[in-house]
């Protein structure tokens, strides 16, 4: 598997083994490509981790994978997990979700940290785009990321935590067919930043990170067609596609009591390129 990471995450790089000892994330599309590696970094790092997605089978698999990382090939089958599948949940549904943090807490005790991260998307232009199409994504992204935080909001207050919506940005240069998602993100800045004003009184942080062209994600994929790297690596200041590793690394910073100041924020995480005003 290409997004994966592995024990070098830790002893190769910027952080502490034990950085997220005792701690846990509660990561909506934890099963996806990009949200998965930032669970995998989290765990490497002494996080546990539910991971939710809308398919059950895909959410086993991965917490199984994520939690071989750090688990020796000798341990019981029945040990304590360390992260834990929960599939059939849909971000739209808040009664869902609300049932997800209760797993979680009777589970591991707690919720610290939330990324909401769950998301949908499809290449349309406007004179195409149905309403319902555009709703689906408006509630995917935007709903569902209110749900999320919502359904943890006691959990974060509790433990004073910290949230992390995964945002893009399409929104800030008119990307064209991606009217839905952009709107959806920009949706999401909004509500991080005025989360990072009602809550940050309550001792819990909120931030964005917007992850530009990510190579070898089921975003990219779909958004991007296959010779997207060879026509347009000079859109990107540092020449090269981002990996699922750079939105990691930007994950544990912004979890970490290194950013203990930064709320209201959203981190970039895109060589460049937005700057360039291209994608397509
Ligand atoms: C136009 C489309 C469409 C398409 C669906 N629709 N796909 N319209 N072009 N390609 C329309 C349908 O016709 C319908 O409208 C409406 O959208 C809802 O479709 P459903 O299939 O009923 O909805 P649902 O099952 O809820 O699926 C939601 C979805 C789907 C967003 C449409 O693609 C999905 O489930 N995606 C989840 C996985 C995913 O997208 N992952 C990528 C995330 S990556 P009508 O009018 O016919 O009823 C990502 C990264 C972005 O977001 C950043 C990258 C850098």
């Amino acid at each position: 598997m290409v997004n994966t990471l592995d024990k070098s995450f830790v002893t190769g790089s910027s952080w502490k083994p034990d950085l997220f000892k005792g701690k846990v994330v509660f990561v909506t599309g934890g099963a996806g490509t990009i949200c998965r590696v930032q669970v995998e970094a989290m765990v490497l790092l002494g996080c546990k981790a539910a991971i939710l997605g809308r398919e059950e089978k895909k959410t086993i698999d991965a917490a199984k994978e994520i939690e071989s990382l750090v688990r020796s090939p000798t341990e019981n089958d029945d040990a304590d997990p360390i992260v834990l599948p929960l599939g059939n949940i849909d971000v739209r549904n808040f009664d869902q979700l609300k049932n997800a943090v209760k797993k979680t807490v009777d589970t591991f005790g707690h919720i610290d940290y939330l990324i909401a991260g769950a998301a949908g998307n499809f290449i349309c232009d406007f004179m195409n785009l149905s309403p319902n199409a555009f709703k689906s994504v408006i509630d995917i992204d935007l709903l569902g990321s209110f749900n999320t935080v919502k359904a943890c909001a006691s959990q974060l207050i509790k433990n004073k935590g910290s949230v992390l919506f995964v945002s893009a940005t399409f929104h800030y240069y008119g990307v064209p067919f991606q009217l839905h998602v952009g709107a959806a993100k920009a949706g999401i800045d909004a509500l991080s930043n005025n989360l990072a004003v009602e809550l940050g009184p309550l001792g819990v942080r909120s931030n964005c990170i917007a992850p530009g062209a990510i190579g070898q994600t089921e975003g990219f994929k779909r958004l991007t067609g296959t010779d997207f790297e060879e026509k347009s690596l000079n859109k990107i200041p540092l020449q090269r596609l981002g990996t699922t590793r750079d939105i990691a690394e930007a994950t544990v910073f912004l979890f970490s009591p290194a950013a203990s100041y930064i709320s209201g924020s959203v981190m970039v995480v895109d060589g460049g390129m937005w700057h360039t005003g291209t994608y397509f």
